[in-house]
C-alpha cells in the first residue's frame, strides 16, 4: 500500500506542519485551503520555516528547493483525487468535518485512505460519514508539527489493519514516532495531558502557587520543556476547554472538567499566546509576563 501523494486540507498551523514535513520525507503534496489568503498564509508560514532550517544549516538551500517543488496549494477541492492519503486537519467541528468528508468521499477513488488530525472528535463517527470505515483512520500530529516527534495512528474497529499499517509506515517515514491507539476521546497524549493542564489550572485558583511558581515547579522539578500553564497559553484556552468538554461527556469524570477560571478566560477571549494574552501577557513576545488573577 505505497503512500506518495498526499493531500492535506486545511493549512493552518497543524495542517501547514503537515505539509511541510510530509513534502520533506519526499512525498508528492497538495494542500488545500477555503482561500487563496489563508493558503497564502500557510504556504508562507511553511516557506519561513524552511528558510529557518537552511539559515541554521540543517538543510541545504538545494534540497529546500526540492521541497518546494514537491508542495502545491489548491483552494479546490477536486485537486486532491489522485491523492493516495488525504490528511485532514480543518476547524474541530463536526458538520465541517461531515461536509468535508461526504465531499471527498465522492471526489476520491475507492483506494485512498482517509485520515483525521482530530484532538478530540471521534474517528468513528466521522468515518461513518463516508462509504470507506476501512480505510479511515486518526493521525494525530504535536504542536509545532515540525518539531514534536510524535504521531498517534487510531484504528477503529472498523480500520483495515493494513491501511493502519500504511499509516505507521507513513509516520515514521515523516520522521515521527508512531504510536498505535484506539479510537477513545483524547487518545494517549490528551488522555494524560489534559487533566495535568486542568489540574494546573485548579492549583491556580486554590492559590497553591503563582502562575510562575506553577510552571518553574513542572519545568525544573520534573524536567518539562514548558510549565502546564505556558502549555496552556501555547496550545490555546479555547481549544483546551473545548477537548475538556468533548472528554468530559465521553467520559463523565470530573478530571475532564473544566475548571472555572478556564472557562472564564476562555469567555474574556484570553486564549493564551495567539490572543497576546493567557496567564501570561504576550505584548513583547519574547519575554512573557505573568498576570496577576483575584
Ligand atoms: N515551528 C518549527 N520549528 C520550531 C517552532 C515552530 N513553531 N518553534 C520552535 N521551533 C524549533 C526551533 O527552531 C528550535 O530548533 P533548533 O533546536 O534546531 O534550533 C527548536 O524548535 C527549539 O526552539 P526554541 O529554542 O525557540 O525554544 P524551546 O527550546 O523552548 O522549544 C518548543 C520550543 C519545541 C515549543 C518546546 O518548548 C516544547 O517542546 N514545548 C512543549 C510543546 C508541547 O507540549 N506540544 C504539544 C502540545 S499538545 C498538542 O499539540 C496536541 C493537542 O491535541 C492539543
Amino acid at each position: 500500500m505505497p503512500i506518495e501523494k498526499v493531500a492535506v486540507v486545511g493549512c493552518g498551523l497543524m495542517g501547514s506542519g503537515i505539509a511541510q514535513v510530509a513534502a520533506q520525507s519526499g512525498c508528492q503534496v497538495t494542500v488545500r485551503e477555503v482561500s487563496q489568503p489563508l493558503l497564502d498564509k500557510g504556504l508562507q508560514s511553511i516557506e519561513k520555516n524552511l528558510q529557518r532550517l537552511v539559515d541554521k544549516g540543517t538543510l541545504a538551500a538545494a534540497e529546500r528547493d526540492q521541497v518546494r517543488a514537491r508542495l502545491r496549494g489548491t483552494t479546490n477541492l477536486e485537486d486532491l483525487k489522485d491523492s493516495d492519503l488525504v490528511i485532514e486537519a480543518i476547524i474541530e467541528q463536526l458538520p465541517a468535518k461531515r461536509e468535508l468528508w461526504t465531499a471527498l468521499d465522492k471526489i476520491c477513488p475507492k483506494p485512498t485512505i482517509f485520515a483525521s488530525n482530530t484532538s478530540s472528535l471521534s474517528i468513528t463517527e466521522m468515518a461513518m460519514f463516508t462509504q470507506r470505515p476501512d480505510r479511515f483512520l486518526g493521525l494525530h500530529f504535536f504542536n509545532p508539527v515540525p518539531v514534536m516527534k510524535l504521531v498517534e495512528v487510531i484504528r477503529t474497529i472498523a480500520t483495515d489493519p493494513k491501511v493502519d499499517e500504511a499509516a505507521v509506515a507513513l509516520a515514521a517515514r515523516f520522521g515521527k514516532t508512531p504510536v498505535r491507539t484506539t479510537d477513545r476521546t483524547g487518545f494517549i497524549v490528551n488522555r494524560l495531558l489534559v487533566p495535568y493542564l486542568l489540574d494546573a489550572v485548579r492549583a491556580l485558583e486554590e492559590g497553591v502557587g503563582s502562575i510562575e511558581d506553577i510552571d518553574n515547579s513542572m519545568k525544573l522539578g520534573c524536567g518539562h520543556p514548558m510549565g502546564p500553564l505556558t502549555l496552556l497559553d501555547f496550545v490555546g484556552h479555547d481549544t483546551t476547554y473545548y477537548i475538556a468538554n468533548i472528554m468530559f461527556d465521553e467520559f463523565k469524570d470530573r478530571r475532564f472538567a473544566p475548571p472555572p477560571l478556564l472557562k472564564r478566560m476562555v469567555a474574556m477571549g484570553w486564549n493564551g499566546r495567539k490572543a497576546g494574552r493567557g496567564f501570561y501577557d504576550y505584548s513583547d513576545p519574547a519575554k512573557p509576563k505573568p498576570l496577576q488573577f483575584t
